[in-house]
């Protein structure tokens, strides 16, 4: 099959969807590889290196998206033409696209590809089970996300992470706070403890305690036992009770932290306020929020998204696309991931769609005119 890398047009995108190494492997079962000029430069993989390994450039996303049979991308496909090129339009009838559709949110575009017979898969629907990892984009990325947030916290903090013993005196380690210790969160602990931080991590579901210690930090939870997991996994909306004492709770705790990095999510809904204005004055001045939650809304009251706002001497920091700092490893991931996918969905150079199984069900939004899931 021909499989198209069209580049990436969002602001600020830096990754491409497949890296050389994963061409060399697709062109070894069947298949043949065109990649948009210039796909992969910002993420150090000029054409050169496409070529290279053996894939075709081609010099017109028009002439990409017209002979692939498979289009891979990051981002959602752009619907509307203030915001660039038009690319639902150009995907060839009966073509397959596979990329972060976010098909809850993106209702009229999901509309769109079952109306022109596009079979679309999105990388955010595979099931988080334990025989989708290999393929699970969303993992990848919030991982590298939580490292980079530590990261972030530890550039920002105008103290020290590690306990320094110096002839000036012995100084007590930054004392971090993990709200939501999911993929992102444990990783940010794990990123963290290594830079010599004392840790501590909350999350509405106690199965995460036993994960939290793995990675070296103390569970701080709510004493009684509310079911807080659905059977996907994820956590569930609290009723307004369970709010406010987990909000009391985070207070209790925020006042002593050095920084604290939220990553609470709920999938389809806005992310949870966790971090209120008036938790902010109580917190000490010179303390640091990093919010990943920020592209859904933010888990602290007054994050804005893609900026820093201060208040009370607090720097709260609401980064967007973090992978995209990391274009290098963020690329080669999500290129992995995808060709575990593909050679899940193809049998001998063919795509062929077992609806019967969880993986390619669960992650098959569209296909032959029919909405799937
Ligand atoms: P996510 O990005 O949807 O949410 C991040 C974290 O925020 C979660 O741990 C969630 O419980 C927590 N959270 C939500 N509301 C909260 C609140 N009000 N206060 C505090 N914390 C709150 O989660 P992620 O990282 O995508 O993981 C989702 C699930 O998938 C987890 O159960 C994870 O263990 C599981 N998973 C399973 C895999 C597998 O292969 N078996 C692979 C990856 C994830």
């Amino acid at each position: 099959m021909k499989i198209g890398i069209p580049k990436e047009i969002m602001h600020k995108e830096t990754r491409v969807s497949l890296v050389p190494d994963s061409v060399i492997k697709l062109l070894s079962q069947n298949n043949e590889v065109i990649i948009e000029t210039g796909a992969g430069e910002q993420a150090t993989f000029p054409d050169k290196s496409y070529l290279e390994a053996g894939a075709t450039i081609a010099e017109r996303f028009e002439e990409l998206i017209s002979e692939s049979d498979i289009v891979l991308k990051i981002h959602p496909p752009n619907m509307d033409k203030h915001l660039g090129r038009v690319e639902t339009d150009l995907l060839k009838d009966g073509s397959c696209l596979i990329g972060l559709l976010q098909p809850l949110s993106n209702t009229g575009l999901i509309e769109t590809l079952r109306s022109k017979n596009i079979t679309s898969l999105s990388l955010d629907a595979i099931p988080r089970i334990a025989r989708a990892q290999s393929m699970d984009v969303l993992s990848s990325m919030s991982s590298l996300a939580g490292y980079k947030s530590a990261i972030m916290a530890a550039n920002t903090l105008e103290k020290y992470f590690p306990m320094m013993m110096t002839a000036a005196g012995t100084y007590a380690p930054a004392k971090g706070l993990v709200l939501g210790a999911g993929v992102a969160g444990l990783q940010a602990i794990a990123t963290s403890k290594r830079l010599g931080a004392v840790m501590q991590a909350f999350d509405v579901r106690p199965v995460v305690k036993e994960q939290v210690e793995s990675v070296g930090a103390t569970f701080v939870g709510l004493t009684e036992e509310e079911n807080t997991e659905d059977s996907g996994g994820y956590a569930k909306e609290m009723n307004e009770e369970s709010q406010n004492k987990e909000r009391d709770l985070i207070q209790h705790y925020a006042k002593d932290a050095d920084f604290i990095i939220t990553t609470a999510l709920i999938p389809g809904r806005p992310a949870p306020t966790l971090i209120t204005k008036e938790m902010i004055t109580a917190m000490k001045p010179g303390s640091v929020i990093i919010d990943l939650a920020a592209e859904s809304g933010g888990n602290c009251e007054i994050t804005k998204p893609g900026e820093k706002v201060m208040e009370n001497g607090v720097a709260i920091f609401g980064p967007l696309n973090l992978p995209s700092t990391m274009p290098i490893h963020a690329s080669q991931m999500y290129s992995r991931n995808v060709v575990n996918l593909l050679e899940h969905i193809m049998s001998e150079g063919e795509l062929v769609l077992d609806l019967d199984d969880v993986i390619t069900s669960g992650c098959c939004i569209t296909h032959k005119g029919e909405l799937i899931s």
